[in-house]
């Protein structure tokens, strides 16, 4: 058990975050306030039945509720009230710079237009105190086909977005189902991540670093099964955009005290601590850290260290990068 004193250096330690689904931040409140705005039918009577459904049993279970919730989101306010209300709970738990993911299929699929949904994140990001970029994200359930239209329709927007992921179901969607897509988005010269070694195999890790091309890894907890992928990882210092309480809840761990997120540090890998789906794994990235540090013996270092690895894994200029690097070790050093 953590002392109060970590517990407030991890509350106020100045932090990125590196893998959050602005779909996955809202909360029943929000989804229920947006239904009653647009007239749309919900499957549950009210927030409790709502809330008392997100007992999830693998990461299959838990997008069937998650692309439901999103049912709500129709006009542009709709995005921007979502995306507003996440970067307010992130700037309190100290988040100066996050990279957020989107799924614009999940709303194209309905008849949202792809402007609709990407002028409602984005204005939403130019009005934070917080640094924020977009991260456009394929749904691997999907066909490369539709990846592609997707990008093609998203193009208009580029200077709103700088990155693109791959999410969704990952078992039977291995990462070289999109390798033809990923090559034309490096070609446009966006950044490029994807899920890989949440439920599937660390090979899946590996063929998104050959394939896809990717630069950070997102999950990747189950790359230690693999000693040689381990070492890679460690040598190219890719960093993984690991989510503990994520992974408890969808069951890639039994408990917090078996998460390997100290096992990743002490190997030498590039670890980060994230939210994932915070209104649906019970807490936002400070909880993430607390619960943690709670359940694993990690200390001051551990958490100077994940700090300075959030902003070393960031897509930002070398200049910015520097000024948060420096300001974690000027927090730091004052603790
Ligand atoms: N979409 C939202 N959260 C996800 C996760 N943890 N894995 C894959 N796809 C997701
Ligand atoms: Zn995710």
């Amino acid at each position: 058990m953590m002392n109060d004193q970590l517990r407030a250096v991890l509350q106020g330690m100045p932090k990125a975050e590196l893998h959050i689904h602005i779909e996955g931040s809202l909360e029943p409140e929000l989804i229920f306030a947006l239904a009653e705005r647009n007239r749309v039918k919900l499957a549950y009577p009210g927030v409790e039945a709502l809330r008392a459904a997100y007992a999830f049993s693998d990461l299959q279970s838990f997008l069937d509720i998650y692309y439901a919730g999103a049912s709500v989101l129709l006009q542009e306010q709709d995005f921007y009230d979502m995306t507003a209300a996440y970067l307010a709970r992130a700037a309190a738990d100290n988040v100066r710079h996050t990279e957020i993911f989107f799924d614009p299929q999940t709303h194209t699929a309905r008849g949202v237009p792809m402007q609709t949904v990407i002028d409602g994140i984005y204005r939403a990001c130019q009005d934070s105190p917080v640094s924020a970029s977009l991260i456009l994200c394929f749904l691997r359930h999907l066909s490369e086909e539709d990846a592609f239209a997707t990008l093609e329709a998203a193009l208009p927007f580029r200077d709103k977005f700088i990155g693109i992921g791959l999410d969704s179901s990952e078992v039977g969607h291995p990462p070289e189902k999109f390798a033809r897509v990923f090559a034309r988005c490096k070609e446009l010269g966006f950044h490029l991540v994807a899920h890989a070694g949440e439920e599937g195999p660390p090979a899946y890790i590996e063929t998104a670093l050959d394939l896809l091309k990717v630069e950070r890894v997102d999950h990747g907890v189950r790359c230690l099964e693999d000693a040689a992928l381990t070492a890679r990882l460690a040598r190219e210092q890719i960093a993984l955009t690991v989510c503990p309480l994520s992974n408890i809840k969808l069951r890639v761990f039994d408990k917090m005290e078996q998460h390997n997120l100290l096992s990743l540090l002490d190997a030498g890998l590039v670890a980060t601590v994230n939210s994932d789906d915070p209104a649906y794994f019970g807490g936002y990235l400070n909880e993430n850290f607390f619960a943690t540090f709670d359940a694993l013996p990690l200390g001051l270092s551990h958490a100077q260290r994940l700090a300075r690895n959030s902003f070393s894994a960031a897509f930002l200029p070398a200049g910015q990068k520097q000024a948060f690097l420096d300001e974690v070790d000027a927090y730091f050093a004052a603790v």
